[in-house]
């Protein structure tokens, strides 16, 4: 093939390309949002009898979770419990730069804590890409704690912010742990992410960092 022919096969070749990533994000705005009811934070386990239960699970039935639950695990997550915006997890120097993604069968989404609502980010079923071991595909859903360094108040490079940013994605998690001990759920928090294919299917901007996934789901039956 000579140079030219090969030159315009590239330029055709990104052509394509761009309609295909044109067409996902138009399809992934013809998702629509998913408003949640607000969560019910009375009920569940005396804290002691959820500790008490609270353990790592890798086997899941794919059933999804009923709205009011999912509802209920975001607010214990990360959710808002006090006039100021604070939330039932701390964030070094209350900077609250994790987002929570959720990868469900029909799309993923980021969750808007505030008005309680899973906002699209893209079509179809990315539950396989949060993870690089073949169970986060199979439940109901997938937890990504991403965390917006222009938040974070100190860039990537710093160790001290890595080891803070650790640390904050390590508190929700374990907040869903004890939401999961005390509702009769299945999970386990992975740092087995395929970091650069889920940024990609998640259309992750340079400034946002993957710090873990979480899976969730009802135990295998
Ligand atoms: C930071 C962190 C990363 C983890 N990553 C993974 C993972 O990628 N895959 C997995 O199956 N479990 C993962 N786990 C779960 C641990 O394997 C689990 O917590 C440990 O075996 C103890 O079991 P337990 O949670 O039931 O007490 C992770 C746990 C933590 C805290």
């Amino acid at each position: 093939m000579t140079r030219r022919a090969l030159s315009s096969s590239s330029v055709v070749l990104a052509i394509v390309l761009a309609l295909v990533a044109a067409a996902g994000s138009a399809f992934a705005q013809s998702l629509a949002p998913i408003s949640l009811p607000a969560p019910m934070m009375d009920g569940g386990k005396p804290l002691m009898s959820a500790l008490k239960a609270r353990a790592s699970a890798r086997e899941f039935s794919g059933d999804p979770l009923p709205s009011q639950t999912l509802s209920n695990l975001l607010w214990a997550a990360w959710g808002i419990n006090r006039p100021d915006g604070r939330r039932t997890a701390p964030s070094a120097s209350n900077k609250q730069e994790i987002d929570i993604y959720v990868t469900l069968p029909g799309g993923a989404y980021v969750w808007d804590a505030k008005a309680n609502v899973l906002n699209p980010v893209a079509a179809g079923d990315h539950r396989a890409d949060t993870g690089t071991q073949p169970f986060p595909a199979t439940a109901a859903l997938n937890l990504v704690y991403v965390a917006d360094m222009t938040k974070a108040g100190r860039p990537a490079t710093d160790p001290q912010q890595m080891l803070n940013v650790g640390a904050n994605a390590g508190f929700i998690a374990e907040n869903v742990y004890l939401f999961c001990a005390s509702e009769g759920l299945a999970t386990v928090v992975r740092a087995s992410v395929p970091k650069d294919v889920l940024a990609k299917a998640l259309q992750l901007r340079d400034t946002q960092v993957i710090v873990l996934a979480q899976t969730v789901g009802f135990p295998k039956k």
